[in-house]
């Protein structure tokens, strides 16, 4: 009975630890737009995210990435003669009609490291 018992807490250890490692994974896979999912780039790195030749299209802003690949408002990686690749921070402020409003239409998805 005693030896009975210990296999069986054994087995209900096991179940449970198995269970929690199934748990966490599921939790991460959902954390899609989490922030354990954001990309980080340097300038430098970003600059090949110009949208040309098939790369993707991404800008930066404040430091934040954006991903503008299936926006028809940047197709080819090109915007009222602004090109992705880049920190565009100061036109977007300065120079387009919108301001920062535009970029919750687009998904966030990293961030500029030094
Ligand atoms: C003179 C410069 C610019 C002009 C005239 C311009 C104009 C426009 C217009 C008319 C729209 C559509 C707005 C609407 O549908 O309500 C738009 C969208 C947008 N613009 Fe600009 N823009 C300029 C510069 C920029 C710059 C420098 C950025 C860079 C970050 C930018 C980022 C965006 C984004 C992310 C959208 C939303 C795209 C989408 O909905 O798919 N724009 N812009």
């Amino acid at each position: 009975m005693k030896k009975f018992s210990k296999k069986l807490m054994l087995t209900v250890i096991i179940i449970l630890t198995f269970s929690l490692f199934l748990i966490s994974c599921s939790a991460s896979d959902d954390d899609v737009n989490g922030e354990d999912d954001l990309i980080y780039l340097t300038l430098e790195e970003l600059s090949q995210y110009d949208g040309q030749d098939g790369n993707p299209a991404y800008i930066a802003v404040e430091g934040k990435i954006y991903d503008v690949t299936d926006s028809s408002l940047w197709e080819g990686g090109t915007h009222n003669s602004y090109q992705a690749g880049q920190d565009l921070t100061d036109p977007i402020m300065n120079e387009s009609p919108h301001g920062t409003s535009t970029l919750s239409r687009v998904p966030l998805i990293g961030e500029i490291v030094e």
